[in-house]
């Protein structure tokens, strides 16, 4: 039984550096095959990864408009960029939406696209969705079931509301989430007690807290891939901690 794991929330608050992590920690405890979804339109989950991403599935979108090779149906012109567009890393593989599609969009290549991508979700038992703010593709994606929903803030009031936004926004989508948890990235000291909303909106034991790691820190600054920080970085042990408690939660109301 397999599961998906969708991430929200501010931007810069640590959902793709999360989304690694999470990533990693599914593999190492033989949570397999991952395939990782960059819904963000600014792609770096790839970065985070330690994979190259040479296409997304917005340029496949726009070249389904004008580059189809004469002889070709669109039907197997897409599936081939959509196999072009994968990326293998060891575990899992990745694959970028890219930009969502402007006004004046060809609808045909996006009901192509959601029709493909709901198919390659399947050959997968683990789904990581790493978004951007807005959820823009998530919104548009066919596979709405979501098992595991973090979202990540910082330790700004303004994080943690839009994290309660968020929360708000995917609760008024048709979807079915099983496990809803906020993880309060870079904090220094936990507050005695978080804000009424978000403890009305997370409920008590659903809000966990992530050091902010100097280590993670360096790596990012050096363009080292995150997700391969070493097991002992604090960072690292302490996301491993709440999947530890999370999952078999989620694995559960699954
Ligand atoms: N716990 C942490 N300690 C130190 N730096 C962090 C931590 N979490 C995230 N960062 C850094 O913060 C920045 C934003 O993180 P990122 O995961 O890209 O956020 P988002 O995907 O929400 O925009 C990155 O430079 C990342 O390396
Ligand atoms: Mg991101």
């Amino acid at each position: 039984m397999g599961l998906t794991i969708a991430l929200g929330g501010k931007g810069g608050t640590g959902k793709t550096t999360l989304a690694g992590l999470v990533i990693r920690y599914l593999i190492e405890t033989g949570r397999k095959p991952v395939l990782a979804v960059d819904a963000d339109s600014n792609s770096n989950l790839n970065e985070v990864l330690g994979v190259p991403l040479e296409e997304t599935l917005s340029d496949a979108r726009e070249m389904m408009k004008k580059d189809v090779p004469v002889g070709m149906t669109k039907d197997i012109f897409m599936e081939m960029k959509m196999e072009q567009s994968l990326v293998e890393g060891e575990g899992f593989d990745l694959i970028a939406m890219g930009r969502p599609e402007g006004p004046g969009c060809y609808c045909a290549a996006n009901n192509l696209l959601s029709s493909l991508l709901d198919r390659l979700m399947k050959n997968y038992d683990y789904l990581v969705i790493d978004n951007e703010a807005g959820m823009e593709h998530f919104s548009r994606l066919t596979q709405k079931d979501v098992d595991l929903l973090l979202l990540v803030s910082d330790s700004s009031r303004r994080g943690l509301m839009a994290a309660c936004r968020i929360a708000e926004l995917v609760d008024s989508l048709p979807m079915r989430v099983g496990h809803r948890i906020l993880v309060v990235n870079q904090v220094q000291e936990p507050p005695a007690r978080w804000p009424e909303d978000v403890e009305k909106m997370f409920g008590d034991g659903n809000i966990y807290v992530l050091p902010a790691d100097p280590l993670l820190a360096q790596f990012d600054m050096e363009g080292k891939p995150t997700s391969r920080l070493p097991a002992d970085a604090p960072v690292v042990q302490e996301a491993y901690a709440i999947f530890d408690k999370v999952l078999p939660r989620a694995e559960k109301a699954a």
